[in-house]
């Protein structure tokens, strides 16, 4: 898969990746409203432009689709957020996404300097949780009852990893 910047042409196949409250808070957090549209992604694009962006949005390219995605925001003091990342519901189960976000890293460790990256993920999500850890993330600990969706809250373990601890693309 190739990792590029994601583009405004990217974004009605990803608003199509959405079809419940629960699948867009699951991949964006509770700051996303559903249903995602348009407006929502091309104020996300505004924030990656720039000489310093406080944003970095991209896309995994497989064949020509978009078959990827992930966010990182930038911090304060060399730390960083790794936020929306997802892949394709088609291309999902083919161990895809180990490679995606090591290239995600590499950009993060190697082109931008970051010193520690962080993330945040549902419990329950049980393919995330063994993506991260895989590629080497460190758990920190649950943040409790932290998004609600419909009439359910949801913790979130909380990850991150040092510049030391990248052991590159898998
Ligand atoms: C999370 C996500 C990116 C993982 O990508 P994927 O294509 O589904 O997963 P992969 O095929 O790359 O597999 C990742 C690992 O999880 C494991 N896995 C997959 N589904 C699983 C499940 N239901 N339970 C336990 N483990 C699972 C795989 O076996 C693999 O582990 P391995 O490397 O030891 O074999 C993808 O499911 C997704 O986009 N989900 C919706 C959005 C989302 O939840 N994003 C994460 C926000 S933190």
């Amino acid at each position: 898969m190739e990792l590029r910047p994601f583009s405004q042409a990217d974004i009605p196949p990803l608003l199509a990746w959405f079809q419940t409250p629960a699948e867009l808070v699951q991949w964006g957090g509770p700051g996303r409203t559903f249903p995602l549209d348009e407006a929502q992604m091309l104020a996300l694009l505004a924030e990656t432009q720039g000489t310093h962006p406080a944003r970095r949005i991209w896309a995994g390219d497989r064949h020509g689709a978009l078959a990827a995605v992930a966010s990182v925001v930038d911090g304060r003091q060399g730390t960083a957020l790794l936020t929306m990342v997802g892949i394709a519901p088609a291309a999902r189960g083919h161990g895809l996404a180990a490679p995606f976000i090591g290239q995600v890293l590499k950009a993060v460790f190697q082109d931008l300097g970051v010193e520690r990256l962080e993330l945040n993920v549902y419990t329950f999500n049980a393919a995330a949780l063994r993506l991260y850890e895989t590629l080497g993330f460190v758990r920190e600990g649950v943040r409790r009852s932290l998004a609600r969706v419909g009439e359910e809250r949801w913790d979130a373990a909380h990850y991150s990893m040092l510049r030391a601890e990248y052991r590159g693309v898998p």
